[in-house]
């Protein structure tokens, strides 16, 4: 079936709008609210091998790259295994060790990127237990992998990934959750965190209406731009690199996503008055570090645009702040994305860019 725009100018914004319902696709089926269960057919048959193995390495390019960052932290709080990342690229030009006891986790939304193809069979070579995460049936990557999870967030059509990303770091999490399920020390924060999940439909839909702020936000302060930094650490590093790309592939305007913890070690020096940050700030274990990071920035002239939760008191109303709903640490980062992918998408427009067609950029790029 031709998949049509409807009432939007672009995929891109469709794409972003169908979020409360792609992340419900995702999770279909695989969670029981009650029980606090997950099952995820696709990996049924080898958790055993899984939990078994010595540690695994996610493998990816791009945006689905950065939600392998984004969840890797609460991968290994969850299943107590070591997880390395991996571009495809930069894994494949290292041709790095490989081994039987390895599961490599390879995630596409195509499922046909070349990068992540030649690291998948370099990976099957090896006799690693190999997973795909794709958003395309019948793909390449789905095909040839031992097992794996469909993320079924529909076709994204829009050369930006949005609605994919925030599946993919969902399904993710989900593998996490049912890897995890033989630690019963964790059964108190796997059951909060499935209580998040059951909420994050609502809250994305109430974080989508900052739209028109963030179209304010864009025509009075940023569009204009020549540089923009963003700033965040812990459950947030991600959603940093990932607003970057985002705003760069879209809005052609140069944007670098900064770890704050890295603050001092370089990036400081770039920081003044004109300079346009953003600070990721939501409320978790990591927010006095990054209030931390905000007083450098405010100390060294800086003036950051903030994201922060709804309840958030305890920073100066000097500062324009992105409001967004608070769940659980792991989960913050899909809703804090949404601002920021509406961010690009309207810097892009002002900038009169083809939104869904950037310049140089393939939606799927099946060349090495
Ligand atoms: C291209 C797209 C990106 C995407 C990347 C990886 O560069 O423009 O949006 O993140 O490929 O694609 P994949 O299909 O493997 O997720």
């Amino acid at each position: 079936a031709e998949i049509m725009k409807g009432s939007f100018p672009h995929f891109m914004l469709k794409e972003i709008y169908e979020q409360p319902e792609s992340v419900v696709n995702t999770i279909r089926g695989r969670i029981n609210f009650e029980t606090k269960q997950v099952n995820v057919g696709g990996l049924r048959n080898h958790l055993s091998s899984i939990r078994r193995c010595r540690r695994i390495v996610f493998c990816a390019c791009g945006t689905s790259y950065n939600s392998c960052i984004a969840t890797r932290g609460i991968f290994e709080e969850l299943t107590e295994i070591p997880v390395s990342l991996e571009l495809a690229s930069d894994f494949m030009d290292r041709a790095s060790p490989i081994f039987r006891d390895d599961v490599c986790v390879f995630v596409s939304q195509s499922g046909e990127t070349a990068d992540t193809i030649m690291a998948m069979r370099y990976c099957l070579q090896r006799g690693a237990l190999c997973v795909g995460i794709t958003n395309t049936v019948g793909s390449t990557i789905s095909r040839e992998t031992h097992c794996g999870i469909h993320i079924n967030a529909g076709p994204e059509i829009g050369v930006a990934s949005t609605k994919a990303y925030t599946s993919q770091y969902l399904a993710l999490i989900l593998m996490a959750l049912q890897l995890g399920e033989d630690r019963s020390s964790m059964a108190q924060r796997r059951a909060e965190i499935i209580k998040g999940i059951q909420e994050l439909p609502e809250k994305i839909k109430e974080v989508l209406k900052v739209d028109s702020l963030i179209t304010d936000i864009s025509k009075n302060e940023l569009h204009d731009q020549k540089s923009l930094l963003i700033l965040g650490r812990g459950y947030q590093s991600a959603t940093c690199l990932e607003a970057a790309l985002k705003i760069k592939e879209l809005a052609y305007i140069h944007s670098e996503g900064i770890f704050s913890g890295e603050l001092k070690h370089g990036p400081l020096a770039l920081i003044e008055e004109s300079l346009a940050i953003i600070m990721l700030m939501t409320r978790d274990s990591h927010y006095i570090k990054a209030r931390n990071a905000l007083q450098q920035v405010i100390a060294r002239g800086g003036k950051p645009i903030i994201v922060c939760n709804n309840e958030e008191q305890d920073i100066s109303d000097k500062y324009r702040k992105i409001r967004i709903p608070s769940t659980v640490d792991c989960l913050s980062g899909i809703l804090a994305i949404i601002p920021l992918q509406l961010l690009s998408y309207h810097l892009a427009v002002m900038n009169g860019v083809d939104v869904d067609f950037p310049r140089n950029l393939a939606k799927s790029v099946t060349v090495e």
